[in-house]
Order: C-alpha cells, then sequence, then structure tokens
C-alpha cells in the first residue's frame, strides 16, 4: 500500500514514536519474569559442574537435604522424568538437547548438576554449598586454536572455480581472521518462575519467543501444548541468548511439578558466561584474488565455528559473502569443531557480524595492496544481482551507504598511507565497512478489538524484547483508526495469545505489521456495518460504503474529519462523529474483534523472485596517541539500508545500541576459559569488558528509508541486528590507517598496537 492510500494519522509510521511501554519501565512498574511471586513460591538454586569433562562419581546431598528449609535437591540419581525434544523438528527449537541431569556426565564447566529448592533463597544457596560431589575428571578441550579441526567441511556455495581464478590472479590476499567467543550480557538475566495447577503449567520467562518456548517445555514435560503456558511481557533484552529456551526452565518446571509449589530459579551473572550461550569462536581462512585494478575474480571463505560436545550450533560466518560482491569465481565452506563448552547460540547479526569482519578486514587490506581507495574498492565491486542465489535484488541500496557516509565522515579528506592523518596531536585513522542481513516476512497472526470502554487492544503471542515492538503495533492501530496511543492496549508476550513470531532475525516487525493491518481494517469495517444495521444508531439505514472512521469517531464520508489530532491526548475529539464506543453501547456489544494474519515470504511467489536483505556501511574514525599508546573511537556514521523505517526513534536506538556493541566486540569483549579447569576467567562484569558511556564515539545514524514492498505492504525490512555488522571490520581498518598495525585477531589490544611504527603525531 503507498504511503498516499493511509488514511487519516498515517503520519504516526515513520514518525520518532516514543516506546509506549517506557513508562512502566521507568516507573519499576513493568514485572520481568522473575519479579512474579506467589504464595507459597519456593527458592531454586542450581549447583554447577566444577570440571569440564568427565563424570561425577558421587553426589552426597544428605547434609544438604536435612538443612532448614529444604525442599528438594534433584540431581541425576533423582530427577523426575523429562524428555528430548525430538531432533529437527520443524515448529521448535532448543539450545541444548540433552535434558538436565540426563545422566552422570559432565560436558563443560558449569553444567547443571543439581538443583536445591526451599523455603528462602537463602536457605537453598546454603543447601546448595552443602552438596559435596567428586568427579572422575578427563582432561577437557578448550584449545583456542582450531586447526586441529578434521573435516568434514560442508561447501555451502560454489561457483566458478576459485582455486583456479586465485592462482590466475595477479593480486591474492591470503589471511585468517579471528573471532573469540563473546558473550550475550543482557541487562536481565535468564529465570524461570514455574506455577502449576492441575496438569497445567504457567512459566513466567525471560524469553524472545514464548510460541517456541511453550512447544519445547510440552515435549520436555510430556504434557500437551495447550497445557504450557509462557509468559514473557517485559525482557530486559536478549541479544539471541533468549530464542530458545535453556536448561533452568525444565529444573524450574519439573521441581514446581513435584513440589506442587511455584518454584523460582534465576539464573546469575556467573552462570550467565557458561550455561546460557555465547557466540562461538570462529577462525576463518579467506582468499581474494583480484585484477591489477581492483575487480576481484575469486573469493574463498572457509570458516571454522568452535561449538559444544553435545548440540550442533554452528555460527554461519558465509552467509553474506556470496551476494556482498560480484565476483565469477567464489566458495564459502564450513567446519565445525567441538570443545567442552556450552552450547553456543544465535548473538545479535550470527554469522554475519564475525563473518563481515573477515571478508570486510580482507577487502582493506586488498585496498591497502593495490592502493586504492577502500571505498572505490567497494563501489567498483558492488554487485547489481544476488550472485549466490542468482536472483535480482528487492532493494539494495549499499552504494548510496556508502557514498553517503563519506559525504558525512569527510572521506575525501582521508590520505593512503597509515598514520599520514593527524588532528589536534592525535593520530587519524579512518575505516569503513558494509553490512548486510537477511530480510524475510515470517508467520503473524494478531487480533483487534474495539472495546467499549473506547480503547482498543491488540493481541498477539510475539514479544518485545526491548525493540520498540510494543509501539509498533499501537502505531499501526493509531494510524488506522486515529484513536489516541493512550487508548491503544498491547498485550503480548503470552502463549495463549493469537500465534506470533519469535524476536529473532530482525523479522518480528516485519511479520507484525501485515497482521496488525489486516486485523484493524476488519475491526473497524465490522464497526461500520453495525453502524449502519443498529436501529438506534445515528447511521441506521445508511449504506457501511458511504461511512468512514477517523479519529477514533463514525462519521458520513462525505462530512470531512479534523485529521491528524495531537497524537498523544486522551479524548481530542475534534468534530462531527460519534465515537465507535456510542455504537457499540447501542447494538448492545462487548466489542468487536478481528483477527489478521501475515503469509510468509516463503510460501510468496513474488518474494521468492528476490533476494531479501538489508544492507548498511559504517564509518568510523580512531585516535590514536602512540606515545602513551592510547586508542579511542571517536565517531562512527551508520547508514543504513533497512527499507522503510517504521519508528524512527525505536529504528535509530537499534543501530546506534549495536554499534556500542560493535565497539565492545571490536576492543574488549572475549570469554576465555582456563584450559585446566574449563571455567570462564573473566565471567563477570569486573572482567569482561563490554563498551561503556565512556568508551563510546560520537554516533550519527542515518537511514536511507527506501520502502521494499517486496517483503510487505509497508515497505519494512527489520534492524535489529544489521548493525553490529561491519562496526568491527570498520575500526579495525581506522586502526590500520592510525596505526599501520593490522590487527586480525579479535579484540585489539594493546599489545597489537606497541608494535606500531606510527611514533610521532
Ligand atoms: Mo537475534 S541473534 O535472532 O535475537
Amino acid at each position: 500500500m503507498a504511503t498516499d492510500t493511509l488514511p487519516n494519522a498515517a503520519g504516526i509510521i515513520g514518525a520518532a514514536v516514543p516506546r509506549i511501554d517506557g513508562p512502566l519501565k521507568t516507573t519499576g512498574t513493568a514485572r520481568y519474569a522473575v519479579d512474579h511471586d506467589f504464595p507459597g513460591l519456593a527458592h531454586a538454586v542450581a549447583v554447577q559442574s566444577t570440571i569440564a569433562s568427565g563424570r561425577i562419581r558421587k553426589l552426597d546431598a544428605s547434609t544438604a537435604e536435612k538443612m532448614p528449609g529444604v525442599l528438594l535437591v534433584f540431581h541425576h540419581g533423582n530427577m523426575e522424568k523429562v524428555y528430548r525434544l525430538f531432533p529437527h523438528q520443524d515448529d521448535a527449537t532448543t539450545s541444548e538437547a540433552r535434558p538436565p541431569f540426563e545422566d552422570e556426565n559432565i560436558y563443560y564447566w558449569g553444567q547443571y548438576v543439581a538443583v536445591v529448592v526451599a523455603e528462602t533463597l537463602e536457605q537453598a544457596k546454603a543447601a546448595a554449598n552443602a552438596i559435596r560431589i567428586e568427579y572422575d575428571a578427563d582432561k577437557p578441550n578448550l584449545n583456542p586454536d582450531l586447526s586441529d579441526f578434521a573435516g568434514p567441511r560442508q561447501s555451502s556455495w560454489r561457483r566458478g572455480d576459485p582455486d583456479k581464478a586465485l592462482a590466475a590472479a595477479p593480486v591474492t590476499i591470503d589471511q585468517t581472521y579471528i573471532t573469540p567467543v563473546e558473550t550475550h550480557n543482557p541487562m536481565e538475566m535468564h529465570g524461570t518462575v514455574a506455577v502449576w495447577e492441575g496438569d497445567s503449567v504457567t512459566l513466567y520467562e525471560s524469553s524472545q519467543g514464548v510460541i517456541n518456548h511453550r512447544i519445547v517445555m510440552a515435549e520436555v514435560l510430556g504434557i500437551p501444548r495447550e497445557n504450557v503456558r509462557v509468559i514473557s511481557r517485559f525482557i530486559g533484552s536478549g541479544f539471541g541468548g533468549k530464542l530458545f529456551p535453556w536448561p533452568q526452565s525444565t529444573m524450574a518446571a519439573a521441581a514446581a511439578r513435584k513440589l506442587n509449589r511455584p518454584v523460582k530459579l534465576s539464573v546469575d551473572r556467573r552462570m550467565m558466561f557458561s550455561n546460557v550461550g555465547h557466540r562461538p569462536h570462529t577462525e576463518q581462512h579467506i582468499r581474494l584474488g583480484a585484477t591489477t585494478d581492483g575487480k576481484l575474480t575469486a573469493i574463498r571463505h572457509d570458516f571454522l565455528s568452535q561449538t559444544s560436545l553435545n548440540d550442533d550450533f554452528v555460527e554461519h560466518c558465509g552467509e553474506q559473502t556470496p551476494f556482498l560482491y560480484s565476483c565469477p569465481n567464489l566458495e564459502v565452506t564450513t567446519g565445525m569443531v567441538r570443545r567442552n563448552v556450552g552450547a553456543p547460540a544465535p548473538m545479535r547479526g550470527p554469522g554475519a557480524v564475525p563473518g563481515l569482519f573477515a571478508l570486510e578486514s580482507a577487502m582493506d587490506e586488498l585496498a591497502v595492496k593495490l592502493k586504492m581507495d577502500p571505498l572505490e574498492l567497494r563501489l567498483k565491486n558492488d554487485a547489481d544481482r544476488d550472485e549466490g542465489k542468482n536472483l535480482p535484488f528487492s532493494s539494495r541500496h549499499l552504494k548510496e551507504c556508502y557514498t553517503t557516509g563519506a559525504e558525512k565522515i569527510g572521506w575525501k579528506q582521508r590520505t593512503h598511507e597509515p598514520g599520514s592523518m593527524h588532528r589536534n596531536g592525535k593520530v587519524i585513522g579512518l575505516g569503513l565497512a558494509g553490512a548486510s542481513w537477511a530480510a524475510a516476512r515470517v508467520p503473524c497472526t494478531a487480533t483487534v478489538e474495539l472495546c467499549p470502554d473506547g480503547r482498543v487492544c491488540v493481541r498477539c503471542a510475539t514479544q518485545d524484547i526491548g525493540t520498540g515492538t510494543y509501539t509498533i503495533f499501537a502505531q499501526v492501530v493509531h494510524a488506522k483508526t486515529g484513536v489516541p496511543l493512550d487508548r491503544i492496549d498491547v498485550f503480548l508476550g503470552d502463549s495463549s495469545l493469537p500465534e506470533g513470531p519469535t524476536s529473532g532475525g530482525s523479522m518480528a516487525t516485519s511479520a507484525v505489521l501485515p497482521a496488525t493491518t489486516s486485523a484493524v481494517n476488519s475491526a473497524v469495517n465490522r464497526l461500520l456495518n453495525i453502524a449502519a444495521l443498529t436501529p438506534k444508531s445515528p447511521f441506521h439505514g445508511m449504506k457501511p460504503e458511504a461511512l468512514a472512521f477517523t479519529n477514533g469517531m463514525i462519521h458520513p464520508k462525505s462530512e470531512a474529519q479534523v485529521v491528524g489530532a495531537a497524537l498523544h491526548s486522551g479524548s481530542q475529539f475534534t468534530a462531527n462523529g460519534v465515537p465507535f464506543e456510542e455504537v457499540l453501547k447501542l447494538a448492545n456489544l462487548s466489542g468487536i474483534t478481528a483477527t489478521g494474519k501475515t503469509s510468509p515470504s516463503f510460501e510468496d511467489p513474488k518474494a521468492k523472485a528476490y533476494s531479501l536483505h538489508s544492507y548498511g556501511a559504517h564509518f568510523a574514525e580512531v585516535e590514536w596517541e602512540p606515545e602513551i599508546a592510547h586508542l579511542r573511537v571517536s565517531r562512527i556514521f551508520s547508514i543504513f539500508d533497512c527499507g522503510r523505517i517504521i519508528n524512527q526513534k525505536a529504528g535509530t536506538n537499534q543501530i546506534l545500541g549495536a554499534a556500542v556493541m560493535g565497539v565492545g566486540m571490536a576492543l574488549f569483549e572475549g570469554t576465555h576459559y582456563d584450559q585446566r579447569t574449563g571455567q570462564p576467567i573473566n565471567g563477570n562484569f569486573a572482567d569482561y569488558l563490554v563498551a561503556t558511556c565512556a568508551d563510546l564515539p560520537d554516533l550519527d545514524v542515518t537511514f536511507l528509508d527506501y520502502p521494499d514492498y517486496i517483503v510487505n505492504e509497508y515497505g519494512a525490512r527489520g534492524i535489529g541486528e544489521i548493525g553490529m555488522a561491519g562496526v568491527a571490520p570498520a575500526i579495525t581498518a581506522a586502526v590500520y590507517h592510525a596505526t599501520g598495525v593490522r590487527v586480525r585477531e579479535l579484540p585489539v589490544r594493546i599489545e597489537h598496537l606497541l608494535q606500531s611504527k606510527v611514533l610521532e603525531s
């Protein structure tokens, strides 16, 4: 639907609308998973393995079981029956296939080996400390060098003959890029409150997918799906770590069932580093071949992704490689290397973020070797169709991202040699990198209800992980009805609502828009019909087509309404219509509800004929003080082509937050395991460094805002993850430009920079 056919109040689509749930969060009214309390609630504390490989020889809970307040200790010797999820089940995904306490085997440090439930948290903690465990420990494999990989490799993309082209190429790059384990650290940690009522359980969770969570837990607990309800109304972010259930949910549910009491189990910050996923360590071998004037002739991207012993999570680093550049000869291969670590998980921009660190770093190295401007190299090799899938792009404006960013940062003034630019006594480095992320329209069902109190309710079992999903629903309803935002109630984060999408893959917004639009349009049509059919209605006898609904008022189409009344005022009826709740009253209706659905793009022949992706570019500036080996990221300009932006404020927040995470990835983050014990040795916020306010550059976000109508009628793609892609390679390119040091293993450390020969400013 084109903008000009959207009805009244349509200006709210694309506006910078503050989050409607903001006040609930800032006033502490919003209740997160473990904020829930119930009469008789018991507290659970998990016990973790202190070895990373081996077996439990003896677990003695006898002292713990006799301690004050202790209600239950579960371990492999007495765990009540729970099941595995059927492997490769197509409508549900879990994080760890092995249910908690399935046997005596230990696969990683921190693996849950017991859970203690007591009347109080303190009693549970004390008893957890009193459990004695003897292990038969094997030597764990935590080798940070993945070169012991013995195969097999999978080739996911191939075209032309890359090896022959590399051999023939006059200019080549052949380098390996390494990214460390990075740990999701959302502000809100994982946790579960499990409440049984007969054979049914309600789980209060911090989940990015309440529907998926419900299906998984039904299978694991061995009960029908309709007997599981998952509630996740507010989430203190997730970054992908909360897409799929973790064992604590099973432990809490099983304990609550056994005790017939509500049970609360929180994952603490230390456990966040071992038990609820991470972005895995990757080693990526990139080979590029090019002509002397900078045209790519070959790309090889052969990567290894570390994973756990029991699960097969792979960081798909090569997803963007086949279509980002035009190149006739290409291959992407994947290898999986097992280590004694917990299961990895998707983390913001999985695959693309480490993958583009490697590819874009190699492109920067190629530009240096060619003595060519890295911007020029990008523009020269830009693709005008997806050469991987051999499909046209639905909408791609990557070149404009580059040229806009270049303009903003003043790229023209950039000089080629490392250490050649100065400002205020500091050496300046400028670097850039591109970004991409897939788009799709996933299925969604939503209902819209016109309520007798003049409010409008929207319901969908998706959830808002902090990105602004609540607000998107309200914007659509406001755009279509004119009912002010403060009279729109959005209900999300409850698996009993109409089935909605997981908040993942940057696909929630594009999924909820069509369903909500269709639901609200149907509800309004029904309302106008009722207005025309109800004997006491002032519109009785008129044709429904002759009626319109503007600013929450029904009126004859012929009598124009004042549109665009203040968005946030409670009762700004501006004209001569009848409030819809009056008509509901006259018709004696408790409300009018309509359902809308989003059809998935993978079933849409039109969408399947295109390569659907978002694009972007980051331009980074660093300041380098060689005398004291001090590096600081001073500016980042982020220019993104993510389709039409529905909410400028929430959208900008996504790219800003992602750029902040990207600074962390470039300069600070990395989880390190003790080689002897397998314990994450920096598993806390003092030693695992993330970018803080003091580390941040000036950040500047620009959206090109080209609608992509192949994805949906609003032209919106997604923006949650792409902003993190390209930040680290833009920064390391800038670091090279300032210092002459090429960092191929993240994060950039002072040890790397001490090799800099750029000594004077
Ligand atoms: Mo995203 S890593 O799918 O939450």
